[in-house]
């Protein structure tokens, strides 16, 4: 168990991280997870039980990684992101195989897409995250989703396809039209106020419109 600072790594004795990973100050990697080699965790992120960080992805600091999560290259997370248990993300959007000759494909013959997921945001468990997407700041992903378009800066996006149905403030509460001043939402529960992207200005403002009618 790691009884240590925030400052010591602690990995514990059944994982796989290549020697060739970059590991943060405070970096915390638990059972049967696998990092792979140029791959890189930022400060104090912890990575649950049997998750998967493929080659050359870079985590940023103090993010929290759930159970079971695999992020493929070509995916990048920033800092502070929340990844819930068994969430996967794509790196090929028209995967194969085999060429039309029946031959193997080789690595050379994979298409990778990359994908961002910004500061703050969190991915809800089991979701899928589609090669492509930027995922916005402290934007929130339903859990069960399979996001396959950009979701904007403090969005909150659920089902599948994901759609835009709301909208999050940074300490993940949700913010509606009743709290908008112009494109500014003042949060009922920390106080923060956040300007919100238009396209989420929009979502609010119909589902207030919808539920008057
Ligand atoms: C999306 C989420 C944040 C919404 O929470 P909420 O604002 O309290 O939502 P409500 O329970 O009021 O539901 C609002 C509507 O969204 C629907 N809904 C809630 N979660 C949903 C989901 N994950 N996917 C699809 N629809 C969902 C509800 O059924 C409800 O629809 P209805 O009005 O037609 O009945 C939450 O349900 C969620 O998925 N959180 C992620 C949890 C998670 O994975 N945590 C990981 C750590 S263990
Ligand atoms: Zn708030």
């Amino acid at each position: 168990m790691p009884t240590a600072t925030s400052d010591e790594r602690f990995i514990h004795p059944t994982a796989d991280v290549s020697p060739r990973a970059r590991l943060g100050r405070g970096v915390r990697v638990w059972n049967q997870v696998q990092v792979r080699e140029d791959a890189e965790l930022g400060a104090e992120c912890s990575v649950g039980k049997d998750s998967y960080i493929d080659a050359g992805v870079r985590v940023g600091a103090r993010c929290k990684i759930q159970n079971g999560v695999y992020l493929y290259h070509g995916v990048t997370v920033e800092d502070g992101v929340f990844l819930g248990p068994r969430v996967t993300t794509t790196n090929d959007l028209r995967p194969r195989a085999i060429t039309a000759d029946g031959s193997l494909r080789g690595a050379a013959d994979w298409t990778v897409t990359p994908t961002r997921i910004r500061r703050g945001a969190a991915i809800g468990a089991g979701a899928i995250v589609l090669c492509g997407v930027t995922i916005g700041e402290f934007a929130m992903v339903a859990a069960g989703a399979v996001v396959t378009r950009d979701v904007p800066d403090y969005g909150l996006v659920r089902g599948n396809p994901a759609r835009l149905c709301g909208a999050v403030c940074a300490c993940g509460e949700p913010l509606r039209d009743a709290q908008l001043r112009g494109a500014q939402a003042g949060c009922p529960a920390c106080g923060a106020v956040t300007t919100l992207p238009p396209a989420v200005v929009a979502v609010l403002q119909s589902a207030a419109a919808g539920a008057g009618s």
